[in-house]
């Protein structure tokens, strides 16, 4: 087996605007061997002389060891993503953590709720999901972002109901604060919790985004009838080894690299004031 602790070459093979800091990354594993990741998992990308961060996979492009993550500009390492050209040599650790148990879902009405850059960890999910529409009840996306240049994947069904309908999907987007080209929603993305009727009845609700935000969607949701055990979080913390040593990512007692990142509301919720 490989030493998760040195990462594994790979090269930028395209790189995509989503607005002026985020931006689409498409990256080839030197190896060609497919990334065998599950919706809801993280790599652990190092940008050479920069740094390592973790990151989403938001798609596998295919199974020659292609995939893309989208990476919005926080600091040091991930501010050296705009620089990045094509054949540029980074290196990739893991995949790491627990991802999204699709099971749970199958038969059921999943809603997701989305913040900002929270919509890169969720993308892989849609995309397993919509591939086996059948298995699944109703599906909605809630996404808000602070301004409408702040929304990312603008050429895909997220801003094209007839393609989304095609697919199965109702999105509802909302911003906090509108340009004149804003025809949509404007308020928080729980403000949409009324307007698109979702119940408990039969449902989860998956939550990823700012901590804000997840803080209070998880109240509102339970204030209007949702069980705690009905509500899924990926969370987010600083990290080191990604592999559950060193205890950087601590959420209470539980190492959101390793045990996470994607927890039920009811493994963490007494440690999540303390985070929120
Ligand atoms: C499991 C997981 C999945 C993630 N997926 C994505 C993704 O798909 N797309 C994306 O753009 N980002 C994602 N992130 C966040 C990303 O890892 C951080 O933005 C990145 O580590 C910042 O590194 P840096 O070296 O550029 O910034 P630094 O120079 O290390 O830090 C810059 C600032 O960001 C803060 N910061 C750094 N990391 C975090 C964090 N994890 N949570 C809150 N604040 C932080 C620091 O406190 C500091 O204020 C994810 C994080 C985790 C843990
Ligand atoms: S990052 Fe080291 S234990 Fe989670």
């Amino acid at each position: 087996m490989s030493n998760l602790y040195i990462p594994e070459l790979a090269r930028i093979v395209g790189s995509k605007e989503e607005t002026s800091s985020i931006r689409t990354i498409t990256v080839s594993m030197q190896n060609k061997k497919q990334l065998t990741v599950h919706p809801g998992q993280f790599v652990e990308m190092t940008i050479f002389g920069y740094g390592e961060f973790p990151i989403s996979v938001s798609s596998i492009i295919d199974n020659k060891g292609a995939f893309q993550t989208t990476v919005q500009e926080k600091g040091k390492a991930t501010n050296e993503t705009r620089n990045l050209k094509n054949d540029t040599t980074i290196g990739i650790r893991g995949p790491f953590g627990k991802g999204f148990s699709l099971e749970e879902m199958k038969g059921k009405n999943v809603y997701i709720v989305t913040g900002g850059i929270g919509l890169a960890a969720v993308w892989l999910l849609l995309d397993e999901i919509l591939k086996d529409r059948k298995h699944y009840g109703s599906l909605k996306l809630l996404h808000g972002a602070r301004k409408p240049s702040d929304m990312i994947y603008k050429d895909s069904f997220v801003f094209n109901n007839q393609e989304a309908k095609r697919k199965g999907i109702e999105v509802f987007l909302t911003v906090d604060d509108p340009d004149k080209t804003w025809k949509g929603n404007v308020g928080l993305v729980t403000d949409l919790f009324k307007k698109t009727n979702i119940t408990a009845d039969n449902a989860v609700v998956v939550l990823c985004g700012p901590s804000i935000m997840m803080k209070y969607a998880s109240k509102i949701l339970i204030d209007i009838g949702f069980d705690e055990s009905q509500i899924i979080l990926s969370m987010e913390r600083r990290m080191q080894c990604g592999m559950g040593v060193c205890g950087h990512c601590m959420i209470g007692e539980k190492r959101v690299c390793l045990e996470g990142p994607v927890f039920h509301y009811t493994e963490i919720k007494e440690s999540l004031d303390k985070v929120f």
